[in-house]
């Protein structure tokens, strides 16, 4: 198949292009480049010995996305490309919206314009804001409650909009939980442009001693250790729930959503602990006050993408710490050489 990946050069687009290469189709990306890096490719390349081109555009930019998706004519769309801080998002909320909704609507068209009628959606659980019921199913109430959040879910929303336009269209919609770990060759993984918002990648930079000590946002929540609780998924397992999307996407008029999480919730002491465990590395930490907008749990129901995408995350969180933790090493060592 043609598919074309847009954010292809970021951290999930970056595992997904491996994945599609590795299952034989024939590959586009789109990105610019924003939050990610053009180098990311030449390692795509190394760890599939395949090449794919890639244009550097941007979403928001209508004119040249109809000039690419009339070049490139895609069987379907991995639609990746978007902002993703929760804290940036609330200083700047128009540019959240022109990038995140006007460019998944500006895709939407293009892709209407040279008859793709194929897209894999990257949602988020943050659409969800603060849970009423856990573990959260798709149908739980959606209240996102900052300005990234309200973007995803208007994002889908047009998305929906679309396939309702014409009964041919065809879009799957994924929630993910909390993606982490890299590809198991150490080769790609998640890269942050300056201090982490995240947890994972925080600790992992702790380890590697570019940053003194872990702040753990709050010990006094509701959870069986008082630091909040999230159901991490491996990017590994992330991008096989995306495989099985296309799978499904292929028979299935309309628009569906499916979670895409482990199901299970972990700690922030958890995740520290895990880490220690898997690496042998110890990292210090202190106890801070909440972050404002954090909940204290969330942790997904799987089972519609068990039942309808015979999909299950396979994956612990040994695994996402031992493979996390093998790409800062190779990362570190580039940097000394
Ligand atoms: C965050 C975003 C969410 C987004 C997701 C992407 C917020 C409020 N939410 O989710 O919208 O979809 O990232 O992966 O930013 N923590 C620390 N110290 C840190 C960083 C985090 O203690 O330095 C704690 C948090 O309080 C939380 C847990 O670790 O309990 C996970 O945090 P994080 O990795 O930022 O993910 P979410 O907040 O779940």
């Amino acid at each position: 198949m043609q598919i074309l990946v847009t954010g292809g050069a970021g951290y999930i687009g970056s595992h997904m292009v491996v994945s599609l290469l590795e299952g034989g189709h024939q590959v586009a990306v789109l990105d610019n480049y924003a939050n990610s890096s053009a180098d990311i490719l030449k390692q795509v390349e190394e760890i599939t010995g395949k090449k794919c081109p890639a244009y550097e555009a941007d979403v928001t930019d209508a004119g040249q996305l109809d000039a690419l998706m009339a070049e490139i004519r895609p069987d379907s769309v991995f639609h990746f490309a978007g902002r993703k801080s929760v804290a940036e998002s609330v200083e700047r909320p128009d540019f959240y919206h022109q990038q995140n909704v006007v460019g998944t609507q500006n895709l939407l068209s293009a892709m209407a314009k040279c008859g793709c009628n194929q897209i894999i959606f990257s949602s988020s659980a943050t659409v969800y804001g603060a849970p009423e019921k856990l573990p959260l199913t798709e149908t739980h109430r959606v209240s996102p409650f900052n300005p990234y959040g309200v973007s995803k879910l208007a994002a889908e929303n047009a998305i929906t909009r679309w396939t309702d336009a014409a009964p041919e269209r065809r879009a799957v919609l994924l929630r993910y939980f909390n993606p982490v770990g890299a590809h198991i060759s150490g080769k790609i993984g998640e890269n942050p442009k300056g201090r982490p918002n995240n947890l994972f990648p925080f600790i992992v930079q702790v380890a590697a001693g570019l940053r003194a000590e872990l702040e753990i946002y709050g010990d006094d929540y509701e959870t069986p250790d008082g630091t909040g609780v999230r159901d991490y998924i491996h990017i590994t397992d992330l991008v096989e729930g995306h495989i099985a999307a296309l799978a499904y996407a292929q028979n299935h008029k309309g628009s569906e959503i499916f979670n895409l999480g482990t199901g299970k919730g972990y700690s922030v002491c958890d995740v520290v602990h895990a880490f220690e465990a898997a690496t042998g590395i110890k990292v210090p930490y202190q106890i801070k006050d909440r972050r404002a907008g954090d909940i204290a749990t969330c942790y997904a129901d799987a089972a519609k993408a068990e039942s309808q995408l015979g999909w299950v995350a396979k994956l612990g969180l040994e695994q996402m710490c031992r493979d996390g933790w093998r790409w800062q090493e190779n990362q570190s060592g580039d940097a000394q050489k």
